[in-house]
């Protein structure tokens, strides 16, 4: 994977599909032992929002490919007191191998990127999350031996999450469908780049209508109705997005072979059933634990292995 060395990761448009596809495969080979890797780097984690697995599994893999990570929490740099980004970003340049960033505007994520030569990973913005829809990808290889042709059915807020499936499921050749409420829909931009990705070969369809979305559908998935920062709606927001909840009736009514994702933490009887993420369907822990996975490769063909 030398071809990703010194790339950022701002977004899953910045993969071709060989490219995804090659990452997937590494990272199952690292997860089975197949593949051993050595890197012995720095990852600083510039983390202006809350996070359980991604700050967690990144920090995990990069001590296990011998790497050191330094926890950069914005209220104990001078980030806090509004030093700019563009000097922030040139002096961690210097410091660092390689910067993962969870933030809110994705042109905060370009700054660094486009003020550091080092790679720039994005650990979720307002706009995407790539890490976690690569591992979300390896969960799907994993449960159906293949990706090509398979159709994920997306219910809820057209959010990070849903954006950045759109873009991962264009690229590797699976069907994708987002199902939410009228005003809000997933960034037609991204919804533009799926489509023009899938080429017509896909099918990339935004509805209003779960029972469209739903039908033989392979995985259904979901997440938080109120992303971070918009924790003031999340009441007001309940009885808009409940015609999308993942429920028993939603599961019974895709194919057979149906698997449920969620990227968590999970508001259950929310967005989901408690019934359904703790049901036979259920693959989340298989999927958070794959997080460790994805990102390992990520971290090994960005950095370079030694
Ligand atoms: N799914 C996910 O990114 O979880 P965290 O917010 O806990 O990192
Ligand atoms: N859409 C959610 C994802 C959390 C992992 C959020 O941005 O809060």
């Amino acid at each position: 994977m030398d071809k990703l060395k010194g790339r950022d990761l701002l977004s899953l448009a910045d993969l071709s599909s060989d490219e995804l596809k090659e990452l997937l495969q590494l990272a199952a080979q690292l997860k089975s032992g197949q593949v051993n890797l050595k890197c012995n780097k720095v990852l600083g984690l510039l983390f202006s929002k809350a996070s359980t697995r991604t700050r967690i599994s990144f920090t995990v893999v990069m001590y296990q490919l011998g790497g050191q990570v330094i926890d950069l929490n914005p209220n104990v740099t001078q980030v806090s007191r509004g030093e700019p980004l563009v000097d922030t970003a040139r002096v961690l340049d210097r410091y660092l191998d390689i910067l993962a960033i969870r933030t809110f505007e994705q042109k905060d994520l370009e700054i660094f990127a486009n003020y550091t030569q080092i790679p720039v990973i994005n650990a979720l913005t307002d706009r995407e999350h790539p890490c976690q829809v690569m591992a979300d990808l390896l969960t799907i290889q994993e449960c159906f031996g293949h990706l090509d042709g398979l159709t994920l059915s997306y219910f809820g807020d057209g959010n990070n999450v849903a954006n950045s499936l759109l873009l991962g499921c264009a690229t590797v050749g699976m069907n994708i469908r987002i199902a939410t409420p009228p005003d809000y829909l997933p960034n037609m931009e991204i919804v533009g780049q799926a489509k023009e990705i899938a080429q017509g070969a896909s099918e990339v369809l935004i509805t209003n209508d779960p029972q469209e979305a739903v039908r033989e559908a392979n995985v259904l998935y979901t997440d938080v109705w109120a992303s971070m920062g918009q924790d003031s709606e999340a009441k007001s927001r309940i009885p808009i997005f409940q015609p999308y909840q993942v429920n028993e009736q939603l599961v019974e009514s895709a194919a057979d072979d149906v698997i449920v994702l969620h990227c968590l933490p999970a508001h259950r009887d929310e967005e989901i059933t408690d019934a359904v993420i703790e049901g036979e369907r259920s693959r989340v822990w298989e999927q958070a634990e794959n997080r460790m996975h994805a990102q390992k490769a990520l971290l090994a063909s960005l950095l370079g292995s030694d």
